[in-house]
This record gives structure tokens, C-alpha cells and sequence, in this order.
């Protein structure tokens, strides 16, 4: 089986994936990326002019964490959240509450470059 890292959907650096606008303040959006059968799923957290992506998959049962929509983050906008059984990392991807406590999500490099969000 193949690594993250080794993903052949998993899109190079410097690939563009959206305008800066394209993301709710704060908010998240989903990324989805195929190559063949294979598939990369990623999100982008935007708060103001930052962004940080993770590769979209929960680090305890694999899930994608927002599969319906973009809500990754909980209501109060302090936490990312998985909707598969209700995990919550802090917004640098550590899970602090739920199955997989103690883990982290895996990050995915981007960068913000005039306004647009790119790969990195
Ligand atoms: S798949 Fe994310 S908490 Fe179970």
C-alpha cells in the first residue's frame, strides 16, 4: 500500500487550488485530487490572510472529516472538526478530544501568492 507522501493523485507543489476569496473567514474547503483509481483528498483553513492545509483523512479511522460539506471547523471557529466520530484537533491539526486524542493530522504544504492558494 502506498504512503501519503506517496499518493500519485497527491498534486505537486505549486499546483493553484483556489482564489483566497474562495475560502469563508475563517473557514475550511475541500480539495480533491484523482489520478487513475487513486485519490488525494485535502482541506485548506483559511483565518484572514493565513492558510494551512492537511491532507483529509482523520488519523483514526481514515475518514475524510467534513465528507458533506466544508465545515471543518466547530461552531466556535476554535477547533477543526471530524464528522465521522467527533474528534477535535486544534488548528494546527492536534487531536486533543476523541478516538484518536494524542494523534495529528497530516499537514499539506500551501501558500497564499497574490491572492490565490497554491500548493507548496
Ligand atoms: S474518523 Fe474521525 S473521529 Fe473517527
Amino acid at each position: 500500500m502506498l504512503g501519503v507522501s506517496e499518493n500519485p493523485a497527491r498534486p505537486a507543489a505549486g499546483v493553484r487550488l483556489c482564489t483566497l476569496a474562495e475560502i469563508a473567514d475563517p473557514g475550511g474547503k475541500s480539495f480533491r485530487f484523482r489520478a487513475e483509481a487513486k485519490l488525494f483528498a485535502g482541506f485548506v483553513l483559511r483565518r484572514g490572510d493565513t492558510v494551512t492545509g492537511f491532507v483529509d483523512s482523520c488519523p483514526h479511522a481514515g475518514w475524510p472529516l467534513a465528507p458533506f460539506d466544508d465545515r471543518y471547523l466547530t461552531r466556535d471557529q476554535r477547533h477543526i472538526l471530524c464528522a465521522g466520530h467527533g474528534a477535535l484537533f486544534t488548528l494546527d491539526g492536534q487531536c486533543v478530544v476523541g478516538p484518536c486524542e494524542g494523534e495529528a493530522l497530516t499537514p499539506w504544504p500551501v501558500e497564499l501568492r497574490g491572492g490565490e492558494v497554491w500548493t507548496a
